[in-house]
């Protein structure tokens, strides 16, 4: 149930208190779109980078790092956002949070438009103007940036980053961890791979393979996978490599 907090010029202020851990261009986005959607209460940002602890960005404090989550439940707040672009790092984050007991929120601007049979998962960031249409799913973590869209009854993996102006089609799966670059567009029923990449305005007409970094009209790829024998490495254990 939502904490009350007495505001006193206004009366009583029914937001939920949150912290936005990510205290870089990315936290300034989500803080922006939490004060518009005026569900939740920002009560401040966490950051590892320790130079930036006790200073104040955008009218709030830089409270510490990972290590401050304690004092905030003591204080009884208990909601966070991850705002770091990496995707990795935004993935890693959200799992310590959560282990430490805090409800992981979703970061939607008033004027993204969902469907109203999008399915969501958590601390998901849907920035100002995303479209987002029929039956699409939206994994853990992911990033819908400013004005992208994403057609009808695709799937967005957990932590994957679809930039500002991207455009993807109906049916399209994106993997965990891809990232679609600035203004990119993905073509139909096509998959990205897990933790790939698409560069900026790139056009992607064939399915990317996973960590594959493709750019250009139509995209290609500029770096591939490991090799095959890289990538049996890294998926299997070692006790079963070279059987
Ligand atoms: C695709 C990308 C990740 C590649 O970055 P990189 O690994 O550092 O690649 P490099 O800059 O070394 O470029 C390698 C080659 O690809 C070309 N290239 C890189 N990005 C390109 C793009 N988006 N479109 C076309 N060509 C591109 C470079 O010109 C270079 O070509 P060359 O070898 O002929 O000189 C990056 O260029 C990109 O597009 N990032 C997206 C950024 C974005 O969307 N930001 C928004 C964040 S919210």
């Amino acid at each position: 149930m939502d904490s009350m907090v007495v505001n006193h010029s206004s009366g009583p202020d029914h937001r939920t208190p949150c912290v936005i851990v990510g205290a870089g261009g990315h936290g300034r986005v989500v803080l922006d779109i939490l004060l518009s959607a005026r569900r939740y209460r920002p009560v401040g940002f966490l950051d590892s980078n320790p130079a930036l602890h006790g200073r104040r960005m955008d009218g709030l404090p830089i409270l510490g790092d990972l290590s401050a989550l304690s004092g905030l439940a003591a204080q009884g707040i208990t909601s966070a956002v991850v705002a770091i672009g990496d995707n990795g790092t935004r993935r890693g984050f959200a799992d310590e949070i959560e282990a430490a007991g805090f409800t992981l929120i979703n970061a939607i601007h008033p004027s993204a438009n969902l469907a109203h049979n999008v399915s969501l998962g958590r601390n998901i960031v849907i920035a100002a103007g995303a479209l987002v249409c029929a039956h699409c799913q939206i994994g853990d973590s992911v990033i819908l940036n400013t004005g992208s869209i994403v057609d009808h009854e695709t799937m967005v993996g957990t932590a994957a980053h679809i930039c500002p102006g991207a455009r993807i089609a109906g049916r399209v799966t994106i993997e965990a961890g891809a990232f679609v670059g600035i203004g990119a567009t993905v073509l139909q029923c096509l998959r990205i791979g897990y933790d790939a990449v698409v560069g900026g305005g790139a056009v992607v007409t064939r399915d990317v393979e996973p960590m594959t970094t493709v750019v250009g009209v139509p995209a290609r790829p500029i770096r591939t996978a490991m090799d095959p024998d890289e990538l049996t490495a890294f998926m299997l254990p070692r006790s079963l490599q070279h059987r």
